[in-house]
């Protein structure tokens, strides 16, 4: 750039035509990713930052905004991203079968949680599991007012403009129809319309998508409509949502009301009550599998009757009434090239073994992992072997096996690292553990970045703006040191003789941006601040039952520091919470146990501000709040299905009598813990008391 006196009299006019057209040149490389690869580089938030920028350019720079410049090109439709969905139900997944053993087993854990007998049958409804992505459709009088995606189950994404062009989503539903009626199921691409839209995409030297689920849902997050409805696009009923009045009292009944209703519904379709009939519908549909006009990757079973499904309820993220038996994985040979070592987070030490690049049903496969070090021996896997690698559904891929018979001469055995291959510490290996550890802790950059990605991920701190790419960044640039740090980022920002919005790619714009988004985050709700902890086995059901269990930071902070005693009630009352066992209790004491770790915590909650938290439950409930024990034979319902009650009540079930507990439910042959409630001056209650209490 020269400095010539047009340069004076434009003022700043050059820096101005750089920066524009620098600006100009990301957005149109974010679009081309957006659009055409369904993989977008940055987030949303991190696009519109750039959008506005350009923007507030051209408004200075008038003769900047010509024909070329994104802002004025037709069909980059305004992007502010999807509008966010709260599911008043929420959208859950399902446990998996993958044998016959499986889904006896799913039939009789239903029999011992209703408390029948193996005679008493039980209709269960079989359909395929559709490979694709649910959806929730909302009607109101009849109308369909939304579309939303399942998201993470409680929040999903408002996709509502872009369904409205799915040929069998209905617009208007035929009366009588209940006020609010949820329908739920699953949006996907045939086979055959698959094929065309690749065959097109190929001729206009756009992607090619990997497999119609992948079509599906790169078509359904476009921003922009016109996009979505030129993609063949379908749509599956198969459950219902929120309903202001029931449709039927069994999953059948569902099926045909939605039917009449003008849905389409995933066929073959069957009703048995034995596991032997249902296995002999699973092997015809597998067989018949490749014949269908879409992609499925197994048979989902649902108890049909909708009041035994209510009684059943849900464990963890998924119903007690309902299953997926998956058909088998897809499998394929391959050969190792390497097999490199990850260290996660805690420091696990994962091999991971780079593959000959292979497809495996559909997609393209290079690594597999390999567990860890027992795994490897196990299955004897060597560098340079012939292996089976293998795909279910999401998961990571396997190597089943490998051939030993076709190995080199000079094949050797592996030998697992004793050292961190990042930081070089000691890796040990403590008796009982699967996984070798490097013992360098937060000296090992590797398990810095895991945490500081841990941090930041979408259920933990979700901070928009700063995903993983961006925090490295500020970590190797010596900004973020530790996760506190995001949180002091505007402060160094400020005294920064660089500050981010002289940066490439950043400007004021972007900037304040990021440090609104991360001030948004000082406030956070107890069980993300938790799982952000990224403490060892604690996810995001273990973190909720923390905080639900203790109510505050402080409360729960003083509980782990306390329950280092094994002695202390402190102790007992963590490993009473149901779903907490003695290993996650002993992973929480050894986290507390570390002064790192609180000096961690002090510095962070200077911060950020846990918000307390009180676990939903149901308000007028006479139990809610109480402290219940089970003991002896219960003859009405199981003790699972009576704790399952009990805690749906709001009450909090426990194994062991303790000065805590408010009602000892006793049923026949109650043994110790009835004498200890008695002695306790605990109130002990008969089943049918109990029964009556709740009612
Ligand atoms: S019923 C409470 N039926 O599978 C969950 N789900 O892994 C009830 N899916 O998110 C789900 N086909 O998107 C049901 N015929 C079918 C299905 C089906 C596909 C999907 C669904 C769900 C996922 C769970």
């Amino acid at each position: 750039m020269n400095n010539s006196p047009v340069d004076d009299m434009f003022g700043g006019f050059h820096d101005a035509k750089d920066r524009h057209k620098f600006l100009s040149a990301e957005i149109t490389k974010h679009d081309h990713a957006y659009y055409n690869d369904d993989a977008p580089l940055v987030d949303d938030a991190a696009y519109d930052a750039l959008r506005a920028e350009l923007l507030a350019l051209e408004k200075d720079y008038p003769e900047l905004a010509d024909k070329n410049s994104p802002t004025q090109k037709v069909g980059a439709a305004p992007k502010s991203g999807f509008q966010k969905v709260k599911h008043n139900v929420p959208m859950l997944s399902l446990g998996n079968a993958f044998s016959e053993d499986d889904v006896s087993e799913f039939i009789k854990r239903i029999q011992r949680f209703l408390n029948l007998g193996e005679g008493d049958k039980i209709d269960i409804v079989a359909e395929p599991k559709i490979d694709g992505l649910s959806c929730a459709l909302r009607y109101e009088s009849g109308k369909l007012v939304q579309a939303a995606t399942r998201g993470d189950g409680e929040i999903g994404e408002d996709i509502t403009a872009n369904v409205r062009s799915i040929i069998d989503v209905p617009e208007t539903l035929p009366a009588p129809c209940p006020d609010v009626l949820e329908v739920r199921g699953e949006i996907y691409i045939r086979k055959d319309d698959f094929a065309a839209l690749n065959k097109a995409q190929e001729e206009k030297g756009q992607k090619i998508f990997a497999n119609p689920r992948n079509a599906a849902a790169g078509s359904v997050r476009q921003l922009d409509p016109t996009i979505s409805a030129a993609r063949p696009l379908r749509f599956y009923a198969y459950a219902l949502g929120e309903t202001s009045a029931p449709l039927s009292d069994t999953q059948d009944g569902i099926r045909r009301a939605l039917k009449d209703k003008g849905f389409s519904l995933p066929k073959p379709y069957g009703v048995f009550d034995n596991s032997k009939a249902i296995m002999a519908h699973y092997d015809a549909v597998s067989t018949g599998r490749a014949q269908m006009d879409y992609d499925i990757d197994g048979i989902v079973y649902k108890v049909n009757r909708l009041d035994l499904q209510e009684r059943l309820g849900f464990v963890a993220r998924a119903p007690r009434w309902a299953i997926a038996h998956k058909f088998p994985a897809e499998q394929a040979i391959t050969t190792i090239e390497s097999i490199d070592i990850q260290v996660g987070r805690t420091g696990s030490l994962t091999p991971v073994a780079r593959l000959t690049p292979i497809t495996v049903g559909g997609v393209v496969v290079s690594n597999a992992t390999l567990h860890n070090e027992d795994e490897i021996k196990r299955k004897d896997i060597r560098v340079g072997d012939h292996v089976v690698v293998q795909r279910a559904g999401d998961v990571i891929p396997q190597i089943v096996k490998s051939f030993p018979d076709k190995r080199d001469d000079d094949s050797a055995e592996y030998s697992f690292p004793t050292t961190c291959p990042v930081c070089g510490a000691h890796a040990v290996r403590e008796e009982g553990e699967a996984a070798r550890r490097c013992t360098g802790g937060l000296t090992c950059k590797a398990q810095v970045i895991e945490r500081l990605k841990h941090f930041v991920s979408k259920n933990a701190y979700d901070i928009d703006g700063l995903g993983e790419k961006i925090v490295l960044q500020f970590f190797e640039d010596g900004l973020i040191k530790d996760p506190a740090d995001i949180f002091t980022l505007e402060e160094q920002d400020k005294g920064s003789l660089t500050p981010l919005r002289n940066r490439e790619g950043w400007g004021s714009t972007s900037a304040n941006k990021l440090f609104d988004a991360i001030r948004s985050k000082t406030s956070i709700e107890l069980p993300r601040f938790i799982y952000a902890l990224g403490i060892r086995q604690v996810g995001q059901a273990t973190a909720k039952m923390l905080a639900a269990n203790y109510g505050s930071y402080s409360a729960w902070r003083s509980a782990m520091l306390a329950a280092a005693d094994i002695e202390s009630d402190a102790y007992q009352e963590l490993i009473n919470i149901d779903g907490i066992g003695a290993l996650m209790t002993q992973d929480l004491i050894e986290f507390f146990k570390e002064s790192h770790n609180l000096t961690f915590l002090d510095k962070l909650t200077q911060y950020v501000t846990p918000q307390d938290y009180a676990a939903p439950q149901s308000q007028d409930s006479p139990v809610s709040g109480k402290v219940v024990v089970f003991t002896g034979t219960l003859e009405k319902f199981s003790r699972s299905e009576a704790k399952a009650k009990a805690e749906s009540l709001g009450a909090k079930v426990t194994g062991s009598v303790s000065k805590k507990t408010d009602y000892l439910v006793a049923g026949a042959d109650a043994g110790s813990k009835l004498k200890k409630a008695q002695e306790a001056g605990v109130k002990v209650l008969s089943e049918d008391e109990w029964l009556a209490l709740i009612k």
